[in-house]
């Protein structure tokens, strides 16, 4: 049932192409996104004036993502909270609010006690689940499925991935709703939506690079994980995996803020891995990155860059380079967090560890 491979997690990993190809399927029609499966109206969708993601892991870090595209798409604004702190403040919610809950197994309590709350507040939620009728589903207004399969490595992986996809078609369907996005430019924004499975196959054929420098990692005592725009929250993201599965300390941080602090960490032979924004992007932030790059490899760091193949510039400031195809801002994400999966899986595995079933970790967390 691991389909050839020594766990479930890296049989996930490679599946991801078809994990973002069935999530999207069915999702555009007519010249339209159509969200099926949920009964939110477009009417409940103009009249939406604020939106929150509330989610806990990974799936916090896919909402992360999706608000740079969702605020860009829509100009609402849009807050993405851990599940586990949303409640305990006092969130300001009304009928006019979109909580969008993601959760994989549709049964983390955090998630759950988050959209109780939420509803109670009146707000509407729409949960993003992977598994069929779970309790998140059941007790939200409208679900949006993601048909990543069954997930049985603890570590996510392709849920991840299809998270992001469905982040997105919510995002769309609101800008469609309100208008605030012509339908052609919908149009386009799905169809390049509709290319990444081939995009994370690309990857997926390059991998052993990635896998040899994880074992040559596996006795490094931290890595440290930066990146900006939508490369933070893959930072974020690589950290949690190599935290999780190799339990190594591993931190990631918005490359702004390396000044603020934690550029006193950098010390000799320290790996940091650092997100490349594409060069064609936004310029800015591609050179705001090169020179954070520059700034650590002059302190003795051990520079892993993961950009967009081509991207000569960054080139001199890479001990390791791992290169990326070439796609747009928003979408980076689904194809750089692929090698940090993969980085992520091989130092646990050289240390030896089981990366299906990583120490006092549970798949889903019933508990608060
Ligand atoms: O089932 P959920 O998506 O609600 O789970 C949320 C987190 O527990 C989950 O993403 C966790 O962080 C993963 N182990 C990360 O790899």
């Amino acid at each position: 049932e691991k389909g050839g491979h020594e766990y479930f997690m890296l049989k996930e990993i490679d599946e991801q192409p078809t994990a973002l190809a069935d999530t999207l399927r069915g999702h555009f029609s007519d010249g339209r996104i159509v969200l099926d499966e949920q009964r939110l109206s477009d009417q409940d969708l103009r009249d939406v004036d604020k939106v929150f993601v509330v989610a806990c892991g990974s799936a916090y870090h896919s909402g992360l993502v999706a608000k740079y595209a969702i605020e860009h798409w829509t100009r609402l604004p849009v807050e993405v909270e851990l599940a586990s702190e949303f409640r305990y403040r006092d969130p300001v919610l009304d009928r006019d609010t979109l909580v969008v809950a993601v959760s994989q197994s549709g049964e983390t309590a955090d998630t759950l006690e988050a959209v109780r709350h939420a509803r109670e507040q009146k707000a509407r939620v729409l949960a993003v689940c992977n598994t069929n009728g779970a309790q998140i589903p059941r007790e939200s207004d409208a679900v949006l499925y993601t048909h990543a399969g069954p997930e049985i490595g603890v570590a996510s992986t392709k849920a991840f991935l299809a998270q992001i996809a469905a982040n997105y078609l919510v995002g769309l369907a609101l800008a469609q709703a309100r208008g605030t996005k012509y339908p052609d430019e919908v149009a386009r924004e799905f169809h390049e939506l509709a290319a990444m499975p081939e995009a994370v196959r690309q990857v997926l054929g390059t991998t052993e690079q990635v896998k040899a420098l994880g074992r040559e990692l596996s006795e490094a005592k931290a890595v440290l994980f930066l990146g900006r725009h939508v490369g933070y929250p893959v930072a974020l993201e690589g950290a949690l995996k190599l935290k999780e599965l190799a339990y190594m300390h591993a931190e990631g941080f918005a490359a702004g803020e390396l000044k603020h602090g934690p550029i006193a960490l950098i010390e000799p032979g320290l790996p940091v891995v650092v997100v490349m924004p594409s060069p064609k992007g936004r310029a800015v932030l591609h050179s705001k990155l090169v020179s954070n790059i520059s700034e650590i490899q002059a302190r003795g760091a051990r520079t892993i860059v993961i950009a967009e193949e081509g991207d000569e510039t960054v080139r001199p400031f890479a001990d390791e380079l791992i290169e990326i195809p070439a796609v747009p801002t928003l979408l980076q994400p689904l194809v750089s967090t692929v090698p940090l999966q993969v980085l992520a899986a091989e130092i646990a595995r050289s240390r030896g560890y089981d990366v299906d079933k990583p120490r006092n970790l549970a798949k889903s967390v019933t508990v608060e």
